[in-house]
């Protein structure tokens, strides 16, 4: 059944102002629901996914509601916090959603140096599901090597015996693609502190660029710019999961 919440509540949630503010834009007629204005701010509303194309808050179709999911293209230079110095993630998303509740948060996080796909949601489910080790949903980073590898790399990242420094447990068995003396793809099913940089730097190497191109059996569309996002889809949430424990 779908939920039912007051439109001042639900719009606050959302970060368009107070819910006196809603209360005020709804009587002013600047809320409409299915074609009619909702004049009065305790009107329960239905909080669907498809409420975006019911509803229009000042002409413009609403947020969507919470239980959002988005992928971004992760760009250099900004960092996976709500409050670090320096550009953050979350400054590439419309200002009003920093002050939506539940809070958007990175599916776990990526370096300031490392680009690619990046997942964010409200919805701590999901968030859960998909860092769960239990689940164990892959992630493919495209590498480029200060140095050419010697061949060894591959058994060595598969044999699920290597140790990073100051860890206690092996890393899990991780593939290794080579397509150049410096270049590769890796994948892991875990994630761990610096994970890829780490892992190169045990077999002597430095990790030169560093970017993330599949989650689960969800690929970074190629039509995705950096800095870049967009509402995920349930097909694209069903691929995160795609052949893995769920
Ligand atoms: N491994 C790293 O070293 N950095 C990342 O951002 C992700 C995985």
């Amino acid at each position: 059944m779908t939920q039912q919440v007051r439109l001042d509540r639900l719009l606050s949630n959302l970060g368009y102002g107070s819910r006196r503010e809603m209360a005020a834009l709804a009587a002013a007629g600047g809320v409409i629901l299915d074609g009619q204005p909702v004049r009065k701010g305790d009107q329960k509303v239905p909080v669907a996914r498809d409420l975006p194309s019911r509803m229009t808050v000042r002409g413009k179709p609403v947020d969507p509601p919470p239980g959002m999911a988005l992928m971004l293209n992760k760009p250099l230079g900004v960092t996976c916090s709500h409050k670090e110095a320096g550009a953050l993630v979350y400054e590439l998303l419309p200002v009003r959603w920093r002050a939506r509740d539940p809070v958007l948060s990175t599916v776990g996080r990526l370096d300031k140096d490392t680009s690619g796909l990046l997942l964010i949601t409200d919805d701590g489910l999901l968030l859960h599901q998909i860092i769960s080790p239990r689940a164990a949903v892959s992630k493919r980073y495209h590498v480029t090597l200060a140095r050419p590898m010697d061949g060894t790399e591959a058994a060595v990242f598969a044999s699920g015996t290597l140790m990073l420094e100051s860890e206690d447990k092996p890393l899990l068995p991780a593939e290794l693609e080579v397509h150049s003396p410096t270049t590769a793809h890796l994948t892991l099913h875990e994630g761990r502190y610096h994970q890829v940089r780490r892992m190169f730097a045990a077999v002597g190497n430095h990790v030169e660029a560093l970017h993330r191109d599949r989650v689960g059996g969800l690929d970074l569309p190629a039509d995705l710019e950096p800095g870049q996002w967009r509402i995920m889809s349930d097909a694209d949430i069903a691929a995160v999961f795609a052949g893995t424990a769920g």
